[in-house]
């Protein structure tokens, strides 16, 4: 089963997906992978990051992981990608990412744009128009620690990603904080 673990940078995808590799999971780093398999379409200047060609990416994802039992897949393009089977995104609170965001170093316009979408649920709402509501699950990050996180997942997948109260889609709203006018 394809597994997407996807959310706004810093909401922990790669921690997470890190941790899961170290108890044994199978983990592809999505932006790593799209780059040895000649996926890289260009560049985006202005974000001084690189275009991905989704449908080269897909494919190679197709053919290379048909029947593998179980994969996570770690990036903030995963929940784009029709080859992903479930879908979690991990979320995290504005105040908290920002945080987190500032450990990384991020630059203030850095910041300001990613906890914007995450307060917008941008990635929620292109997630739900990739893929049935069913298959999207939602976790708050939140004052949460890493190996919980990765604990949340486990016990999803052992339960063969049943619909769950906790973490199904659209209870997570942030909207209160585009008021709170706090610096980035
Ligand atoms: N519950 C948590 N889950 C994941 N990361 C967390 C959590 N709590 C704190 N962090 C920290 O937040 C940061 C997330 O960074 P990273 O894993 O690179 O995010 P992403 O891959 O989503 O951009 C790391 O510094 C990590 O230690
Ligand atoms: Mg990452």
């Amino acid at each position: 089963m394809r597994v997407a673990l996807s959310g706004t940078p810093g909401t922990g995808k790669t921690s997470v997906a890190v941790f899961l590799k170290n108890q044994g999971y199978n983990v592809v780093h999505l932006h790593q992978y799209a780059k040895e398999h000649f996926c890289i379409a260009g560049k985006d200047r202005e974000r001084d990051s690189e275009l991905i060609d989704m449908v080269k990416l897909e494919k190679a994802i197709r053919k290379q992981y048909a029947g593998e039992a179980l994969v996570f897949f770690d990036g903030h393009i995963g929940h784009l990608l029709q080859s992903m089977e479930k879908v979690v995104l991990l979320r995290c609170h504005p105040k908290e990412l920002k945080q987190r965001l500032l450990k990384k170093k991020w630059t203030a316009k850095k910041r300001k744009e990613n906890i914007d979408a995450e307060i917008l649920d941008v990635i929620l709402c292109e997630a739900v128009e990739h893929h049935a509501s069913e298959d999207l699950f939602e976790i708050d990050t939140t004052g949460k620690k890493v190996e919980e996180v990765a604990g949340i997942i486990v016990r999803l997948v052992r339960k063969n990603f049943q619909p769950t109260r906790t973490y199904r889609v659209g209870q997570i709203d942030w909207s209160e904080e585009i008021l709170s006018g706090d610096p980035v």
